[in-house]
């Protein structure tokens, strides 16, 4: 089935090895909750790396959400009753439009953690003066436009203004990954390579620990 967010050109997750390696590092299994599942593809992923572990989805669309704890015959129902051990907020804050409802879904996380649970959040910045962020700024390629036009506005946080959110937010933050298309390259042809348009994939990781 598809949703709004598939024609607006989101694709099925991909999970590089360092980027399992990376969630594997910060996550230790247990209770785990995909937030802002969508149809699943990132919680499919999480079952996978974590086969022991109990996963449960919850999203704002309900559709979504059935559909996700159907076609991945999830047993443990989301509860707001109970508390996590670990959260995934992959890709949630880019299709909000406004920082109210970031800090809100933050929060919201915070108090469905365990003490000492851990979150990983996934993030498609708009780095201060990178190509993405010009474009954005001088709404040369209607950036704006585009995502109005898909029915998802959403925040334009560079990696540090979400970060500093993160951190008021009642987390410490232990790692920060920002893979790209070319991560294995070095850092002068990564600098070299942001000013190509490849530059338009960039993502943030965080791992995240409740203060
Ligand atoms: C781009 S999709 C990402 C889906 C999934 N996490 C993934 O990466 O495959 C964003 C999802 O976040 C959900 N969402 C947006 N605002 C939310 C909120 N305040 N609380 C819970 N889910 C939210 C949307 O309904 C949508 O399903």
């Amino acid at each position: 089935m598809k949703n709004k967010f598939q024609n607006a050109g989101y694709v099925e997750p991909f999970c590089p090895v360092y980027l399992r390696k990376f969630i594997a590092r910060w996550i230790n299994g247990g209770e785990i909750l995909d937030y802002g599942c969508g149809y699943g593809g990132w919680t499919k992923k999480i079952k996978e790396i974590f086969p022991k572990s109990s996963i449960s989805a919850f999203d704002i669309d309900a559709q979504a959400m059935m559909s996700t704890e159907e076609s991945l015959n999830i047993l443990n129902k989301f509860s707001r009753d109970k508390l996590y051990d670990a959260i995934f907020l992959n890709f949630v804050v880019d299709v909000i439009d406004n920082d109210a409802e970031v800090i809100q879904v933050l929060a919201d996380i915070n108090s469905l953690l365990k003490p000492g649970g851990r979150a990983i959040i996934m993030y498609t910045p708009y780095e201060k003066y990178s190509l993405r962020w010009i474009f954005y700024r001088l709404n040369s390629l209607n950036v704006k436009e585009w995502h109005d036009k898909y029915r998802f506005q959403r925040v334009y946080y560079s990696s540090n203004e979400l970060f500093n959110i993160i951190e008021n937010s009642g987390f410490k933050i232990l790692d920060i990954i920002k893979p790209r298309f070319f991560h294995k390259s070095g850092v002068l042809l990564n600098r070299v390579l942001q000013i190509l348009p490849i530059y338009f994939h960039s993502l943030i990781v965080f791992s995240v620990e409740k203060r």
